[in-house]
């Protein structure tokens, strides 16, 4: 299975992904975590990338492509994955088209998360991540609560507001999402693959829906805070 999860920021794409890696063993694979590592390490396109995504700009196509690119051809590459946050405009689209055809890795599905950009905002307002870049776990501060106050359940490292959270950073990349969405939905919708879920549903709703969509019966809960 290969699937790539569109939505607005906040929509919920890294939750369920991370359910979806843990019950259909797939490989998590997110842009957006991807250039936030490339950042902490000061790489040449880290530095690049830095200053667009602290304004809450798309990073240039022709990059973000390389990136994906890069790693879906390498001998380890992964051969069933969940792609969080790319493709993100009809233009990656079409680049990654390309490569499916030259690395002969299909994609299976394409699942649209519907949702307003009021509950976003309300969410990634009390969003907290793990600053372990290896743990990268998420929690909401309304929603899902970390066991002990600012620390990480997992890895106990301390929890953050991530750069790109500030309420008028969020709305710019909310107009970043709406510029480029329909098009990119509508390139989907062409293939055959896409699915569309009611991403306002609470966590566990959303991922029987997915589940469902993906052809996979919902027989068991995910364990939301592991
Ligand atoms: P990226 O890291 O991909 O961020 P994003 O797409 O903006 O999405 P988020 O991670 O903010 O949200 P999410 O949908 O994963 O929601 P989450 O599950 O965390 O990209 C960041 C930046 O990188 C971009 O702005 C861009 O600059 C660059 N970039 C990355 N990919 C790119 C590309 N392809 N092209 C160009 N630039 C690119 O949930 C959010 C919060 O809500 C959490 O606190 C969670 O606990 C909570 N929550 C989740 N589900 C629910 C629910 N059902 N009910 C209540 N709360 C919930």
């Amino acid at each position: 299975m290969r699937l790539v999860l569109v939505g607005a920021p906040g929509s919920g794409k890294g939750t369920q992904a991370e359910l979806l890696v843990k019950r259909l063993g797939l490989t998590y694979v997110g842009t957006g975590a991807i250039l936030r590592d490339a950042i902490a390490r000061k790489t040449p396109t880290g530095l690049l990338v830095k200053p667009l995504m602290d304004q809450g700009l798309l990073v240039p196509d022709e990059i973000v492509n390389d990136v994906v690119a890069e790693l879906l051809q390498r001998k380890d590459r992964p051969e069933r994955f969940v792609l969080d946050g790319y493709p993100r405009t009809r233009t990656q689209a079409i680049a990654f088209d390309d490569l499916q055809k030259k690395i002969d890795l299909p994609l299976t599905s394409v699942v649209s998360f519907a949702i307003s950009d009021d509950e976003v905002v309300r969410r990634i307002s009390s969003r907290r991540v793990c600053a372990d870049k290896a743990c990268l776990a998420s929690y909401n501060l309304a929603f899902r609560r970390p066991k002990v106050e600012n620390t990480c359940d997992k890895c106990h490292g301390p929890l953050l507001i991530r750069d790109d959270d500030k309420e008028e950073t969020v709305r710019r990349r909310l107009q970043e999402f709406h510029k480029n969405t329909d098009a990119l939905i509508e390139h989907y919708r062409r293939t055959g693959l896409l699915c569309e879920v009611d991403a306002t549903q609470p966590v566990e709703a959303i991922y029987h829906s997915v589940l469902t969509s993906l052809g996979h019966s919902p027989d068991c809960s995910p364990k939301t805070n592991s």
